[in-house]
């Protein structure tokens, strides 16, 4: 009975001690040290890390943003396998518009003057005929080209082109696109675009795009940008693929801050991993229709390999704010005083007076008039 009484005193002891901390003064070399040095890297990161990378001061918002393109340039073309023609961007840029990107066709295969008729399927394992029970009239196979018929045609020879090199439009090198890309960070009211108002039109009709020279120029060569991704333009070109435009809007509007501009970047985004080289680049079909002269429909069957450039926007504003800085202000200071409790450890486990120093940083005050048992050092004396 009285022994549970005595625990339960106790309890209501621990439960309603109050308390407080008194100071403590070691005066040796090594703890001070570390206090001072640990201090010193908790000021390092809220001031190096904190303010100046991660600008926690600021309050942010994310970029807006909308982008048309209009590209430049003609091509001649006059190989053995097809009739000499020129094009100009109305032929290459297939479609006319597309949101935040644009096609260049590079290459092709061309099957012309195609009508309804009769024609053979590419041989595989369903259209070819062991015998005649095997080819059944009218079925059709989902991944071929028509309907069997019970009538056996010889075969034609395609009027594609066998190989794919060189590209048919290698000059699409030299085409150049015109980015206009304008944005908006809505919560600070800014608008800005991607041709900085001090340039004039005459500068517009013959700069090109080049990071050290031209660096604000909005026009850039279509070789120059697959190169920068580090990539062979004549290479690409035979294939097609999908090369990003990256433009970086990343913007500080402090006054104090550098004028905000767009940075360009430029990477291919199709995966080109030559150990799986199957079915990569970008080709499609289409075809244009014509009456031909015995007023039958026919077309022209285009299989088009080309580069599609996407324009990527992206960017985060930020500008001074009170909210972040008190918050962050306070998440530095609980930082701040995390550095007393790295100091008592070292104090209190690595230092050879650790007994004595734990005597003292630890006292019961058990009666008011019992000054005796508090443990009074000598040297280190507490106030
Ligand atoms: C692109 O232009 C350069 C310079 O004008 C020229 O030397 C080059 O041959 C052109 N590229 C192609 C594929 O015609």
């Amino acid at each position: 009975m009285s022994r549970s009484a005595g625990c339960c005193q106790s309890c209501l002891h621990s439960l309603f001690d109050y308390e407080t901390s008194k100071t403590l003064v070691i005066p040796n070399l090594g703890v001070g040290c570390l206090f001072r040095f640990t201090q010193l890297l908790v000021l390092l990161y809220v001031v190096g890390y904190v303010c100046v990378v991660q600008k926690a001061y600021q309050e942010t918002d994310s970029v807006i943003s909308t982008v048309t393109t209009k590209v430049k340039g003609f091509a001649y073309t006059n190989t053995s396998d097809m009739e000499p023609r020129f094009w100009d961007v109305a032929d290459y840029v297939i479609p006319p518009q597309s949101v935040n990107s644009f096609f260049v066709l590079t290459n092709m295969a061309i099957t012309p003057h195609q009508k309804q008729s009769r024609c053979p399927e590419f041989p595989n394992p369903s259209t070819t005929c062991v015998d005649d029970c095997d080819c059944i009239e009218g079925y059709n196979n989902p991944r071929g080209h028509g309907r069997l018929t019970l009538i056996t045609i010889p075969p034609l020879s395609f009027l594609t082109r066998l190989s794919l090199r060189p590209a048919v439009l290698a000059v699409a090198e030299n085409f150049t696109v015109l980015i206009k890309n304008s944005i908006t960070y809505p919560k600070f009211n800014v608008h800005k675009r991607n041709i900085p108002s001090q340039i004039r039109s005459s500068y517009l009709k013959r700069c090109e795009f080049n990071r050290k020279t031209d660096p604000d120029c909005p026009i850039f060569r279509l070789k120059d940008i697959v190169s920068e991704a580090g990539e062979e333009f004549q290479d690409m070109a035979v294939k097609g693929g999908i090369l990003g435009i990256i433009i970086d809007w990343s913007c500080d509007l402090d006054w104090w801050a550098r004028p905000c501009k767009p940075k360009y970047s430029f990477r291919r985004l199709d995966n080109k991993n030559p150990s799986n080289n199957l079915v990569t680049g970008l080709n499609f079909r289409f075809a244009k229709y014509y009456q031909a002269p015995d007023g039958e429909e026919a077309r022209t069957l285009i299989k088009a390999y080309g580069i599609r450039f996407e324009i990527i926007v992206f960017g985060t504003a930020g500008k001074f704010g009170i909210v972040p800085t008190i918050v962050n202000l306070g998440a530095s200071i609980a930082f701040l005083s995390l550095v007393p409790m790295v100091a008592d450890w070292f104090m209190l486990t690595c230092m050879k007076k650790r007994d004595l120093y734990m005597r003292h940083k630890v006292a019961y005050l058990l009666d008011d008039d019992d000054t005796e048992s508090v443990p009074m050092g000598t040297s280190y004396g507490t106030q």
